[in-house]
């Protein structure tokens, strides 16, 4: 009965402990998560790449330094370009930073959009004026090859560092779902039944150009 009164009135303190020794814990994992900006103002973008590195990295959006003037994107290879956004935001900051590339590649339009699939409809068009443009180019095509191709580039105390990550799979003839964003609604990954605009941010995620190259990324930086 004693024993019983003592493991009562001693609890309250051992709760307390264990709260605060958690609480500590905590704190270490914020303190040694390390801080790393994603140079992109693609808030889709930014979205993915946060749900792969929930809880290793903590990632720093342009938003949240105040920069919100476009990133010069002016080079003719995703590496270019990944590496140009990289540098940009880097130069600024001083800070460990990256950027991600990336392109559709078809394979009846010899690669194209490629490097310029933002832009393939024209300057300032929409995600929807890519895909008509897109659907037009290939009607009546049976080969729907294609694959999305991202490089990441990663700017680390000043130094460059590469990541890619390819997707395969086929355009379709028409869209499908209104998830995702850009091509998504037009594109089935190799071995799937549905497009990427069909699928949950985690099940794109999975097999993505940009959730492997996000991955790999990730590896290098806990190694
Ligand atoms: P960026 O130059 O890397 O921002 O991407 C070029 C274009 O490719 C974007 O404007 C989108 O239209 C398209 N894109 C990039 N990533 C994806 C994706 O994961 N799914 C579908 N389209 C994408």
């Amino acid at each position: 009965m004693a024993s019983i009164k003592l493991f009562v009135n001693i609890l309250p303190y051992f709760s307390h402990l264990i709260q605060r020794k958690l609480c500590i814990f905590a704190n270490k994992l914020k303190v040694s998560m390390r801080d790393i900006i994603i140079a992109t103002h693609n808030k889709h973008k930014i979205e993915e790449i946060q749900q792969v590195v929930k809880g290793k990295i903590n990632i720093i959006s342009l938003k949240e330094l105040g920069l919100n003037n476009d990133i010069p994107e002016t080079g003719d290879t995703l590496k270019e370009n990944a590496r140009q956004k990289a540098r940009y935001v880097y130069e600024r900051f001083h800070k460990d930073c990256f950027a991600d590339d990336t392109g559709l590649e078809v394979d009846a339009l010899d690669g194209r959009p490629g490097v310029y699939s933002a832009r393939y409809a024209g300057e300032k068009c929409s995600f929807d004026d890519n895909i008509d443009k897109l659907l037009e180019e290939l009607d009546g095509k049976t080969n729907r090859k294609a694959c999305f191709k991202t490089v990441i580039c990663l700017i680390e105390n000043g130094e460059e560092k590469y990541f890619e990550g390819i997707c395969k799979g086929n355009i379709t003839t028409e869209r499908y779902g209104n998830k995702g964003f850009g091509y998504d609604p037009v594109f089935i990954p190799e071995g799937h039944g549905e497009s990427f605009a069909e699928m949950s941010g985690e099940a794109k995620n999975k097999i993505s150009h940009r959730g492997i190259a996000t991955r790999e990324l990730i590896k290098y930086l806990l190694k």
